[in-house]
């Protein structure tokens, strides 16, 4: 899988001409609840101009995969929940395997991993939706890649922070006692099938929710605030909730599991200190932190890879816990790019290219989406 990456990153090189380091991903993702909708194409397009080889889809629909049939993109979808929950029995979810992943990837769409479901243990919201079948959707799902031999398509489940109770230091991590039980089954599905645990990650939230110095979520050193664990010193808010996640999993049995950072990001508008120069300054700071591969106190030097939430803004998604969900994009929904950003980790002083090709989408075809979207 490594080499895989790796590969992209030569084939980019030589595209660029760039120096481009070789090993950590960062990828994004790209929700397309918006009026407007860059084309798939031209998504494609961005991704190979700013230098992304990874994507995360929210929904596996045929004309965006058919976009990125041979480009060496790869790419994360999402089984959603208003899906799973229809799913009766194994053979429509076979089926549905089939059409997209199955039949996509011989048409060289490069699949890495299946989300099944979104979060499902997440405390807020949603809980009153708890996803009761999430395992056994997982379960189902990694049969059905099997079946259709895609033994390196990994099936997993993303969750957010909240599932880790609240700590002084990390070394205290550990899962939320309501869901621990199946958090324990979910950690036992996902280690025996080699997959990895995905969290969501917003130190916007955490930063304010923890009442830490603010400037502790970036990645700086302006921030005086330091928190002292043992012999480890953190001096910022990711390393500090990623070393929370990794006692937490050391706790449970699983010390040396694969984490990949599934969302991250600053929005620009909706929250407090949520702007476009703070945005780009969370960024800055989290792609050189990549680019340094310095890891954590208790995973030092290892690469983090990490999919940025998001490409562009989505002026249509549904704001339950806030308005800055719809402002997550490192582009406007039309296309235009908020802030200077450097994808291929040199910290170059540059802004994206402007993307063309958007379409008007009527309200209407959104309606699914609405419904279906957590
Ligand atoms: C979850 O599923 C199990 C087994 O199918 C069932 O017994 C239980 O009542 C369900 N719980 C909820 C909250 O739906
Ligand atoms: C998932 O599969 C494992 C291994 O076959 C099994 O032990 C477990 O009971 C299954 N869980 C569910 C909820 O289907
Ligand atoms: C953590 O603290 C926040 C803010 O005080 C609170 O809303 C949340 O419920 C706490 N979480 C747990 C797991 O106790
Ligand atoms: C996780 O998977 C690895 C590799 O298959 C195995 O050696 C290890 O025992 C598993 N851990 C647990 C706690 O089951
Ligand atoms: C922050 O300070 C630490 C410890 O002094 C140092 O190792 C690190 O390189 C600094 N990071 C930045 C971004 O300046
Ligand atoms: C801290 O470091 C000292 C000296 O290396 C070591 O003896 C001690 O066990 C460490 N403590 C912890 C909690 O790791």
């Amino acid at each position: 899988m490594y080499r895989k990456i790796s590969s992209v990153w030569i084939s980019l090189l030589i595209l660029f001409g760039g120096e481009i380091h070789v090993g950590a991903y960062l990828g994004i993702s790209w929700g397309r609840m918006a009026t407007q909708k860059l084309v798939p194409s031209m998504i494609v397009d961005l991704l190979l101009q700013n230098g992304i080889s990874e994507l995360r889809l929210f929904q596996p629909s045929f004309h965006v995969l058919d976009a990125f049939a041979d480009t060496n993109i790869g790419l994360i979808v999402t089984l959603q929940e208003n899906y799973l929950k229809n799913v009766v029995e194994q053979k429509q979810l076979d089926d549905y395997i089939h059409e997209r992943i199955k039949v996509y990837s011989e048409k060289g769409v490069k699949f890495r991993y299946v989300y099944v479901g979104n979060e499902p243990f997440t405390k807020s919201l949603y809980m009153k939706k708890q996803f009761n079948g999430t395992i056994r959707y997982l379960n189902m799902t990694r049969e059905a890649l099997d079946k259709f031999n895609l033994p390196d398509v990994k099936a997993t489940t993303p969750h957010f922070t909240d599932v880790l109770t609240n700590v002084s230091k990390p070394s205290e991590g550990d899962f939320r006692e309501d869901i621990k039980g199946k958090m324990l089954e979910f950690l036992d599905c996902i280690n025996r099938t080699g997959a990895p645990f995905v969290i969501h990650m917003f130190p916007i939230f955490t930063v304010y929710t923890y009442g830490f110095d603010v400037d502790f979520a970036f990645f700086n050193n302006k921030s005086k605030f330091k928190i002292v664990d043992g012999n480890n010193t953190y001096t910022n808010l990711f390393t500090f909730m990623y070393d929370t996640l990794v006692s937490a999993l050391a706790k449970a049995g699983y010390g040396d599991m694969e984490i990949i950072v599934g969302q991250i990001g600053w929005p620009t508008d909706g929250y407090v200190s949520a702007n476009e120069k703070n945005a780009e300054k969370f960024n800055r700071g989290l792609l050189q932190y990549i680019a340094r591969k310095e890891g954590t106190p208790l995973r030092p030097n290892r690469d983090i890879n990490m999919y940025l939430l998001s490409l562009t803004d989505e002026n249509l998604v549904v704001t339950d816990y806030g308005p800055y969900q719809r402002h997550w994009g490192v582009y406007k929904h039309d296309g235009v790019p908020k802030y200077k950003i450097d994808f291929t980790l040199q910290n170059r002083d540059v802004k994206p290219s402007v993307a063309k090709g958007t379409t008007y989408v009527e309200l209407r075809d959104h309606l699914d989406n609405f419904l279906g979207f957590i």
